[in-house]
């Protein structure tokens, strides 16, 4: 495999142009042993083809992703488009030989997410789905407190994505907002993979959900002076069982479109018997520790850029969204090129099948008013 990754993106909006910002400060990353470069760019609108005629290294910019993925030049292929795209997409991917980081979720359900999976492990082409904070040094620093063995009896496990423009009922709709375009699941689709990547790397599989499903406003401006109907879930509280040395634990899981307050705020929290630990984006550069001795105390620690590929930025600084894009990108390139080593990697087709399964469970308890068995 060479040392340089051509990419292609198809779906230049928020995400794609992120992932090109990431790919355009990839020489920040020390000793890396890939290079990243963005050869080919698809999306519908011209207005972002042309933004990306600034990155120098693009060679193709087209509206038809079969044209994109017809390039030679490309290996990976980034898909950021609307979810009900993901399954045709990631497919199309798969079929003409390229490897994928597909956008959460994977596929707009769960037979989608089976399909894209099976055709992953057909297609033999290496295949991972996007989830960005765990990259983050305060998540990492919950990861390694979580396999230290020093917490204890494990009492509960808290797993957070919360948004808050939503309360804003002047907000137009978007795609994100119908469940043609978003999926039944929808608040869960948009932020699931987020809240469920580390709980499930750590081997915490709910057993059992209950899930409290909310749909606050049914219409919203459609941006053309009428109203539109908005039928996905807005928020979504998921009480699991997970089995931790085998005792039952509790594990809620929390996507929130409406979350006062909270501007893509992400967190974890876990608390044993005797030590705990919680990181929140609300509070990048702080991880609480819970001691217990003879007194108990919970401390906070001032972290700085740790991040798991270490980069040219100065050790003290902050980290934030863009940084922790980048670590994930760079997880996705040395795990391909088989340099991941013991480091965090991004979620694999089985995880993200299991986050659907998760989230299929979510909507019949939901339904039932009744936990769901997994
Ligand atoms: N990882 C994250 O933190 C994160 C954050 C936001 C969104 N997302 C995910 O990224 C994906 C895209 O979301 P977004 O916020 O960037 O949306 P967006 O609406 O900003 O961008 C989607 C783009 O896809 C393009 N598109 C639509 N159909 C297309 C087609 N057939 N071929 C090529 N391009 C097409 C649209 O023109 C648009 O530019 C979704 O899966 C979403 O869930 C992930």
């Amino acid at each position: 495999m060479s040392n340089v990754m051509r990419v292609g993106i198809i779906g230049g909006g928020l995400m794609g142009r992120e992932a090109a910002s990431a790919f355009g400060r990839w020489f920040v990353l020390e000793d890396f042993p890939v290079k990243a470069e963005l050869v080919a760019v698809c999306d519908l609108q011209d207005k972002l083809l042309d933004w990306f005629r600034q990155v120098p290294t693009v060679k193709l910019l087209t509206k038809d992703h079969h044209e994109l993925l017809r390039s030679a030049d490309v290996d990976v292929v980034y898909v950021a488009v609307p979810h009900h795209l993901h399954a045709p997409i990631y497919l199309d991917v798969l079929a003409a030989g390229k490897d994928l980081l597909a956008e959460k979720p994977f596929g707009i359900d769960l037979a989608g997410a089976r399909r894209i999976r099976d055709a992953a492990s057909t297609s033999g082409r290496f295949v991972r789905c996007s989830s960005e904070f765990p990259f983050l040094p305060g998540a990492q620093r919950v990861v390694q407190a979580a396999r230290s063995g020093k917490l204890g009896k494990l009492l509960e496990i808290r797993s957070c994505f919360w948004h808050a423009s939503d309360l804003d009922p002047a907000k137009p709709v978007n795609w994100k907002r119908q469940v043609k375009t978003c999926g039944e699941i929808g608040v869960m689709g948009d932020l699931g993979m987020h809240v469920v990547h580390v709980p499930f790397r750590l081997g915490w599989n709910p057993k059992r959900v209950y899930a409290q499903l909310q749909k606050i406003y049914t219409q919203r401006p459609d941006g053309k002076g009428g109203m539109a109907e908005c039928d996905t879930w807005d928020n979504a509280m998921l009480h699991c069982e997970v089995e931790v040395e085998g005792r039952e634990v509790p594990m809620r899981l929390e996507t929130k479109r409406m979350a006062p307050g909270a501007t893509n705020t992400w967190s974890v929290e876990v608390l044993g018997t005797d030590g705990g630990v919680r990181y929140s984006t609300a509070e990048p550069k702080s991880l609480w520790v819970f001691e217990r001795h003879k007194e108990q105390q919970w401390s906070r620690i001032e972290l700085g850029f740790q991040t798991p590929f270490q980069t040219i930025t100065g050790g003290i600084f902050e980290p934030g969204f863009p940084d922790c894009f980048l670590q994930m990108w760079a997880a996705y390139a040395a795990e391909r090129a088989g340099a991941l080593g013991d480091k965090f990697g991004c979620v694999t087709p089985d995880e993200a099948v299991r986050s659907h399964e998760l989230f299929a469970a979510a909507l019949r308890s939901h339904a039932t008013k009744a936990a769901v068995a997994l």
